[in-house]
């Protein structure tokens, strides 16, 4: 504010109007209509995209309801990314990813390296390699990204680190996180039987990169998680918000050892229906060495 001011007594000419940024909503499910749409009618939403027509009309909808000055006839909409960024690719600012997880790099990764700045729902994405693969090339193309964990920008937050630097807990050497949700199954859990795919979805576009399976129930919308071609389970769903502020606080790096202690069901398809696992990390920069546990 003090630069700002000193700037404006010189005569120099006052700072830009800020313009909106162009943005395109990709994935207009639960978090996409229901959390991004108002905060993206604060910019310019020029294009939404999602291979359920039924989607759209949700998301477009919802504009109308949240800034119904906005024309949504002007708003494109597209049943699949890559042909938003070829047909849009050079026009928008940022796009907000908030698809099922299998559908997080790819993507993102069209974005990045068109240049566009770019916001991908948690999990970050669906394999340990793809998160590498979006840091490197987010680096080398120099575009502002976010990762939408939100809980990091709490009062609550800030608050535990603030406890913890302060000593107010004393050296901490146990830390347990866990969910009430359930993101998996137990043994035995069968696939359920294919059914015809509803009008106006394109089943090939939700697959996107995943292997073929037939359309079935459990899966479209938000049920995806529990299935490992497309989500990860309790821990993928819940567990960037939550062991994330202990992360934080305690400059938590990497592990030393990884511990499954218990797990109930869970397959080569699916993720188990509950998991204990502990996590055991050095000493780090005046912090004791302790142990993570996470249940779910
Ligand atoms: N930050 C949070 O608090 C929070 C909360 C809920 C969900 N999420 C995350 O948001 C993401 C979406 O979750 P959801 O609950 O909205 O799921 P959802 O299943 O309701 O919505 C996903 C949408 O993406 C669409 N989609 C599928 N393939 C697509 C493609 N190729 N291109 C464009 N759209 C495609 C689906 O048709 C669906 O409408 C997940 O990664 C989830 O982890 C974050």
């Amino acid at each position: 504010m003090g630069g700002f001011v000193a700037a404006r007594a010189y005569g120099q000419s006052a700072p830009a109007e800020k313009k909106p940024l162009r943005v395109a909503l990709i994935g207009c499910g639960l978090q996409g209509v229901g959390v991004h749409i108002p905060a993206l009618c604060q910019e310019r939403l020029v294009a939404v995209v999602d291979p359920d027509t039924r989607r759209l009309d949700a998301a477009l909808k919802r504009v109308r309801e949240v800034s119904p000055a906005t024309d949504t006839a002007a708003i494109r909409t597209f049943g699949d990314y890559r042909r938003l960024f070829d047909a849009m690719g050079r026009e928008l600012d940022a796009v907000l990813i908030a698809t099922p997880n299998h559908q997080h790099a790819l993507p993102a990764l069209l974005a990045i390296r068109l240049g566009l700045h770019v916001y991908v729902e948690k999990p970050l994405a669906h394999t340990i390699e793809e998160t590498r693969q979006l840091v490197a090339e987010a680096r080398r193309h120099g575009v502002v990204t976010q990762m939408g964990n939100q809980g990091q920008s709490s009062e609550g937050s800030r608050l535990l680190c603030e406890y913890v630097a302060a000593g107010a807990l004393g050296q901490v050497h146990t830390v347990h996180c866990w969910t009430d949700r359930c993101n998996g199954f137990p043994d035995g859990y069968a696939r359920p039987p294919a059914r015809p795919v509803p009008q106006g979805l394109d089943w090939k576009a939700w697959l996107g990169p995943a292997p073929y399976r037939d359309y079935h129930d459990g899966l479209h919308p938000h049920d995806w998680h529990s299935w490992r071609d497309f989500g990860n389970g309790s821990i993928g769903n819940m567990g960037c918000h939550i062991i994330n502020h202990a992360y934080w606080a305690l400059k938590l790096g990497k592990p030393d050892a990884v511990e499954l202690e218990a797990v109930n069901g869970g397959s080569g398809e699916y993720w188990p229906a509950g998991a204990s696992i502990r996590w055991e990390f050095p000493a780090r920069d005046g912090l004791a060495p302790l142990n993570l546990y996470w249940h779910d």
